[in-house]
């Protein structure tokens, strides 16, 4: 069994930044970074706008950026948390910058500030469209350079250990769950692995993988999500799944899309319908720019009456060479597929991107179970609310890693890390694999996938209402029941358990949704068109 002092489970900003702080502040303590394919395989990589912080003293200022911040969350933000963040936020960005990342700098030498929808002030800072590489690099050299962060790749994490593996009734109201570490499959000897940790970080990133096109990659399956549910641990908000309005449409394409970041549309990119209006004038007074629930809704909207797949984005306007030095990728990527940006218009269609929910966390990250702790995207901090501000969630990210990393520090300094069950907790069981044989049918876990990323996204997409929904709670409790069986009888491998946390995630994204008879930020429930006067947290 390994045996460490902090556990993080993620390898992207939040996870990163996390195991950096924790280490450099103790270098005596040992950090384990676990990854469940390759250290740098995260949406932290795929990041393109940037990240956002008050940088220019003299236009900008603390109050504009938490301003904006409340107004894209529609009410639901926590105002003491949107305030801690937008003010410490600087100072992270500074320290990543001090570790290494690069952003972009104008002809004067000041970083170069992008504006995307819903700031009311340049505020991005960005290395061209590709900052989430950048900074991805930064951290992992950073983090490889620290003797005491061990870092495995291909350790997939199944479940949490707490009381419950100790043979003790843990529901929902047992008031000090205990995190005692995690069962691990080690994708390379293929055996399951107890890891006991003191303190353990979740940073295991979002869940776009559960509808057909998302910006995200193929790992962002809601696993931490669903393995604290499973430890009977507090979600919250899951409703909230936000759209990116402008994916890259590819005719036919499944699973991943391009993304064309909404800083094009800061530098003049406009939204066209098929007729070559540029319709956003029609939905709201900040058009291309205003919030990214309200645009994903009224491309949507444009998409339904014309009965079309995309609309375009035409940037044919703005100088080339501008154009390749900010987007030099997605320039890249267009001429790839034949696409000019130019002389040609870009076909775009929204795709699931992030999702404002996830595990409730106080002000430090810590969850509703003890010496647990979530950052990044898994985590639900409060700052977004019902619809997260575009390239706030990078900063949430660090500012909530470095909050998380301070208290846990305190925690094993002070010797605080004490558990009830102490001598019990010596004697964990290890995995119980008895009765489990190789599931005979890959078809078995790959068509369940694509029932669900198929109901996902019919029924619980951008535009929702009372039928869709419980259609979508009806088949989702079909595959539970089938995954649960399929689960009980084969060894675990990744596809069979992420496809188990999608449906679980799934679950807990309709059920919110279902308590949510209102519509506010990216929940759209035509049944219910207004707002409830009640503002309402669905915590399950
Ligand atoms: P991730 O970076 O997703 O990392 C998750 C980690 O968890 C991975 O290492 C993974 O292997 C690990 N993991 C997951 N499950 C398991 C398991 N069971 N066992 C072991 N390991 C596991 N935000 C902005 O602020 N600005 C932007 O410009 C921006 N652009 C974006 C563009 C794209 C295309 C996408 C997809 C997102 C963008 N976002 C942006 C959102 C932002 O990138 C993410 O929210 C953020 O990077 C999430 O970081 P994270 O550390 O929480 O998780
Ligand atoms: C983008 O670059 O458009 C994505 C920014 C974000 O998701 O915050």
């Amino acid at each position: 069994m390994l045996q460490t002092d902090f556990l993080v489970i993620g390898s992207g900003i939040a996870g990163l930044t996390y195991a950096t702080k924790v280490a450099e502040a103790a270098p005596h303590r040992q950090v384990l970074v676990l990854t469940k394919t390759f250290a740098d395989e995260t949406n932290t990589k795929y990041a393109q706008g940037g990240i956002a912080g008050v940088w220019d003293e003299l236009n900008d200022s603390y109050a504009k950026h938490i301003e904006d911040t409340l107004v894209a969350g529609d009410g639901l933000c926590n105002p003491g948390v949107v305030e801690v963040v937008v003010k410490e936020g600087p100072e992270r960005i500074r320290e990543i910058i001090e570790w290494g990342a690069r952003f972009d700098r104008d002809a004067d030498g000041e970083y170069a500030l992008g504006r995307e929808g819903g700031h009311s002030e340049s505020r991005i800072l960005h290395h061209k469209d590709v900052t989430g590489k950048e900074m991805e690099r930064a951290l992992l050299e950073k983090v490889q350079s620290l003797p005491n962060v061990r870092i495995l790749n291909h350790f997939f994490v199944l479940d949490l250990i707490t009381q419950h593996h100790l043979g003790y009734l843990v529901t929902k109201s047992t008031p000090d769950i205990e995190c005692y570490g995690v069962y691990v499959l080690n994708l390379e000897t293929h055996q399951i692995e107890k890891i006991e940790s003191r303190i353990t970080l979740l940073a295991t990133g979002g869940n776009g993988a559960l509808y057909r096109t998302t910006t995200n990659p193929a790992i962002a399956t809601g696993d931490g999500i669903a393995m604290v549910y499973r430890a009977k641990g507090r979600i919250e908000n899951m409703e909230f799944i936000q759209f990116h309005p402008t994916a890259l449409y590819e005719p036919g394409l499944r699973g991943q899309s391009f993304l064309i970041t909404e800083a094009v549309r800061g530098d003049g990119g406009i939204l066209r319908n098929h007729t070559g209006e540029a319709f956003m004038a029609r939905y709201d007074e900040r058009r291309d720019l205003a919030p990214r629930d309200i645009v994903a809704r009224a491309i949507d909207s444009e998409m339904k009456i014309q009965g079309t797949e995309h609309v375009y984005l035409d940037c044919r306007h703005i100088p080339v060479e501008d154009f390749v030095h900010h987007f030099p990728n997605i320039y890249q990527k267009c001429r790839s597929i034949g696409i000019d940006p130019a002389t040609q218009m870009i076909p775009v269609a929204p795709a699931a991107h992030y999702s404002c929910g996830g595990i409730k966390t106080d002000l430090y990250g810590a969850t509703s179970i003890r010496y647990l702790y979530a950052a990044g995207e898994c985590a639900s901090t409060g700052l977004h609310g019902a619809n997260r501000l575009a390239s706030n969630s990078l900063l949430e990210a660090m500012v909530f890693a470095h909050r998380s990393a301070m208290q846990g520090l305190a925690l094993i300094e002070g010797n605080m890390v004490y558990t009830t069950l102490a001598e019990e907790r010596a004697s964990l069981p290890d995995w119980d694999a008895r009765g489990t044989t190789d599931p005979r049918e890959m078809i078995l876990i790959t068509q369940s996938l694509k029932e669900l990323q198929l109901l996902m996204s019919d029924y619980v997409g951008i535009v929702r209402n009372n039928v869709r929904l419980q259609r979508a709670m009806r088949r989702l409790d079909l595959l539970h029941e089938e995954i649960e069986d399929l689960y009980r009888s084969s060894i675990v491998s990744p596809q069979l358990c992420e496809l188990r946390n999608m449906i679980t995630t799934g679950y807990l994204i309709v059920k919110c949704a279902q308590f949510r008879h209102e519509s506010r930020g990216l929940h759209y429930n035509t049944d219910y068109p207004g707002k409830s006067k009640l503002l309402q947290n669905m915590v399950m």
